[in-house]
């Protein structure tokens, strides 16, 4: 199976989510369990942008061994020389570069034309690689450029020396099928791609980060970024967790293998949203307090003749213990029995089906019936015996 190189961005695009701060020890408590959880490449954050997160990369880089460690920067050379700086003792330094290539961006952000963009990114990146080991070049807003000018430009930053051609769709706009058809324009008209890798980036504002990277992964790029939980600018990003389980689930789709841990998902997905104070919402994807939890008695029943029937994805698989069979008003006799087992009740049939209306009554009143209910139960009607 090709291998898939992953690069993760939680301590970067995803610290850009609005309100999200991270402090140093915490960016490096994350920075480690990225680096256990598996990454190949993990940003720790853009090294000029503050005093705080250049010490915070620093600390990454000098601790981090067993992943490339990168900082991002601006295309200037102030920028790459502090990302050097706080990148030079990492055992694998990567510098991500990046400058706007759609028309609204270099006309109304960046006031230059699209031949200075060109002359900008070269330069910039011919002296980023007399400096790094490898070079990530991303077109910033690739996904609403002109196709002909990124062949341009992707040519002469490779020719320049760049090892890693990043196509972000910056705002979220493109769709999964137009995706696959830029990757596909890239890689027939770039005459030097040779063994340069090509990377796919997505943002979430119609929903369709996952899907697009997904894509991406299928036309055969050989990175693919995201961030824990899906965090990020905006809507955020595409999220790793549910990327990679896909990948996992379905190699008959994608054919792709990684370094990920998968075990150490639950647990990954746990940090992020504590330290930065990002809920991670209750029927989010293979993260969300739901994603395991089965609440309707047919779904119960089936899940406990066996998992498969409603379960494509084992909960062991991402690190947890077990499903979790919720009791409300549409659970069945099935479920209802297996918990009175596990709590240890002893009925008789006809206890069982008091018991069991006595439930039902309840589920009128309360979404979630817990185990102190049902042992408030049996205590009810024992008195009432
Ligand atoms: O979304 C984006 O374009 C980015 C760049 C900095 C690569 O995050
Ligand atoms: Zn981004």
């Amino acid at each position: 199976m090709r291998k898939l190189d992953v690069f993760d961005t939680t301590l970067r695009d995803g610290e850009q989510s609005a309100g999200v701060n991270l402090h140093g020890s915490e960016k490096l408590e994350i920075a480690i369990q990225l680096e256990r959880f598996g990454v190949d490449i993990m940003e720790a954050g853009f090294p000029a942008s503050s005093p705080g997160d250049f010490k915070a990369i620093q600390e990454i880089a000098n601790r981090v061994k067993d992943c490339s460690v990168a900082g991002l920067a601006r295309a200037t050379k102030s920028d790459i020389d502090a990302a050097w700086e706080a990148l030079r003792h990492a055992a694998q330094p990567r510098l991500h570069i990046f400058i706007a290539t759609s028309p609204i961006h270099m006309e109304h952000k960046l006031r230059k034309s699209p031949d200075e963009v060109v002359e900008t990114a070269v330069e910039c990146v011919r002296y980023a690689a007399s400096r790094f080991p490898v070079v990530q070049w991303s077109a910033e807003d690739a996904t609403r450029s002109d196709w002909d000018f990124l062949v341009r430009i992707i040519t002469q930053v490779i020719d320049a020396g760049a090892k890693v051609i990043n196509l972000p769709d910056t705002v979220g706009y493109t769709t999964p099928s137009e995706y696959v058809r830029l990757f596909e324009y890239i890689r027939a008209n770039v005459p030097n791609l040779g063994d340069v890798k090509l990377s796919a980036h997505c943002h979430d504002d119609l929903g369709l980060a996952v899907a697009n990277s997904l894509a991406a992964i299928q036309t055969g790029v050989e990175q693919i970024e995201g961030t824990i939980n899906g965090i990020g600018e905006r809507a955020g990003n595409a999220a790793l967790e549910e990327l990679l389980v896909a990948l996992a689930i379905r190699k008959d789709v994608y054919g792709r293998s990684t370094r990920i841990q998968l075990a150490e998902t639950a647990l990954t997905s746990k940090l992020v949203a504590k330290l930065t104070g990002m809920a991670v919402p209750a029927n989010k994807a293979v993260v969300g307090n739901n994603a395991f939890a089965h609440e309707s008695g047919i779904h119960q029943d089936g899940v406990l003749k066996n998992a498969l029937t409603y379960e494509i994805i084992r909960p062991e698989m991402v690190g947890l213990n077990s499903n979790r069979m919720v009791l409300g008003k549409h659970s069945g006799r099935h479920a209802f029995k297996e918990k009175c087992e596990e709590l240890n009740l002893q009925l008789g049939e006809q206890q069982f089906n008091r018991l069991f209306a006595a439930f039902k009554a309840l589920t009128e009143t309360k979404k979630e019936i817990t185990d102190d209910d049902i042992l408030a139960l049996v205590l009810e009607s024992s008195i009432e015996d």
